[in-house]
């Protein structure tokens, strides 16, 4: 029983075409044209196995397959990127799962409890800022009234823009996820990083998965005439930005624990004009590890800082908190699992830890989780370089493929989650 592989990069060229930059890397935000297209070919994959497809209140995608009535063993990821990202960064999990479908089904097997695809929506935060929203959303973190003072770039609400998508946003308390619903979930997922590729592996069985917390700092001082405004007489808050920016590197490098890490990704000036001293400059700090101790210690550094550039360029600073992610360690029954059947494969596997974050994080609050990593070549994610090739992503789907059989056709299986 393997996956069939010419199907399934027959499913990454269809869905991949949907892309804002072509030629540029891969753009498909939730709630976009590109997103759109993506998930109607997708939904006509689904309803070809015979399946209904639900589209939840956020957008997550779900499909059931076998006896609705019994908690499911989910598997899946997200099809949306960040910009100018990626082919495989939560592509490959979500069409794993599919496929994964598509075999069990025509195998035949007596099913002791169902699978469930998942297809998360939001899950890089492009729209809103906020990484994993649809899998927050889904898990009951946010209320109606978080979602219509949550805003993108356009001053657009997330209320809105779901709205806007035909969604039913107001069904979010209806649409959350009850831990009766689902007993395992299993993501597939490239690595994004280039640990399995030194290691010379094929598969990461990930024990942990950081945690992460995502910050907003807003630094306003005095908008002024470029060529006319004397040095000493500058309240500019673009100096205080760039030795902010500069010190939150030193904090995750000597302040912090040997797995922290922290990055400044986004930035935005206003007026951003070459001729114009800002007035504001808004930028926001990602800081992650698999133990929160490292955040926390960057996070009060980076407090600290912010008051002593803001005393020393009589600038006004601000701290806002957008998004957080708790650290997990991963469910041992799936974990051993997943190694047991990487070792009957007589698959080169490693265990590790993941320093990206992932839906799964959000699901181990009602299921036992586990993860399944597959090499990205050069380490490379988030880019256009993103590359994982064929003979991986086939090893990394049989194996889910095997893992959930043993899952559906074991005695019926109860969460140890407590
Ligand atoms: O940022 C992350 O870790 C994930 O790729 N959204
Ligand atoms: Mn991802
Ligand atoms: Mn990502």
């Amino acid at each position: 029983m393997e996956v069939n592989i010419n199907r399934l990069m027959n499913d990454f060229a269809s869905v991949t075409k949907h892309n804002r930059t072509p030629g540029q890397g891969f753009t498909r935000y939730s709630y976009s044209e590109e997103d759109k297209r993506a998930r109607e070919y997708l939904f006509s994959e689904i309803k070809q196995l015979g399946l209904s497809v639900k589209v939840d209140a956020i957008g997550n995608i779900r499909a059931k397959y076998g006896d609705p009535s019994k908690p499911s063993i989910m598997i899946g990821s997200h099809i949306d990127t960040v910009e100018n990202g990626g082919k495989f960064d939560g592509l490959a999990g979500s069409l794993a799962a599919l496929e994964v479908i598509r075999v069990l089904q025509e195998e035949k097997l007596e099913l002791t409890q169902p699978v469930e695809l998942i297809i998360f929506a939001e899950e890089e935060g492009s729209n809103f800022g906020i990484p994993l929203l649809g899998s927050k959303v889904l898990t009951g973190k946010y209320s109606i009234d978080d979602l219509k003072a949550i805003k993108n770039d356009a001053n657009q609400s997330v209320y809105q823009v779901a709205k806007s998508f035909n969604l039913n946003i107001d069904d979010i308390e209806k649409d959350q996820l009850q831990a009766s619903e689902v007993a395992a979930m299993i993501e597939l997922h490239i690595e994004q990083g280039g640990v399995l590729e030194a290691k010379q592996k094929t598969i990461g069985v990930v024990q942990a998965i950081a945690g992460m917390k995502t910050i907003k700092i807003t630094l306003e001082g005095d908008s002024n005439h470029a060529g006319t405004t004397p040095m000493e007489l500058r309240r500019d808050p673009m100096v205080g930005a760039s030795h902010i920016i500069a010190y939150i590197q030193k904090a995750a490098k000597e302040g912090a624990l040997p797995t922290t890490v922290a990055t400044v990704g986004k930035i935005a000036s206003q007026p951003n004009m070459p001729n114009v001293i800002p007035q504001k400059i808004e930028f926001y700090a990602d800081v992650r590890d698999v133990d929160l101790t490292g955040v926390e210690m960057v996070l009060t550094e980076i407090e600290q800082k912010v008051e002593e550039v803001c005393q020393e360029n009589s600038l006004k600073g601000e701290i806002e908190l957008v998004g957080q992610s708790k650290s997990v360690k991963l469910a041992s029954r799936i974990v051993d699992l997943i190694e047991a059947k990487a070792k009957e494969q007589e698959l080169p596997y490693l265990k590790m830890n993941s320093g990206a974050v992932h839906d799964a994080v959000m699901l181990t609050d009602v299921a036992d989780v586990g993860m399944i990593f597959i090499p990205s070549v050069g380490g490379k994610s988030h880019s256009p370089l993103e590359y994982t090739s064929e003979q991986d992503i086939k090893t990394g789907c049989d194996l889910l493929l095997h893992v959930v059989k043993e899952l559906v056709t074991a005695k019926q299986v109860t969460k140890t989650t407590s």
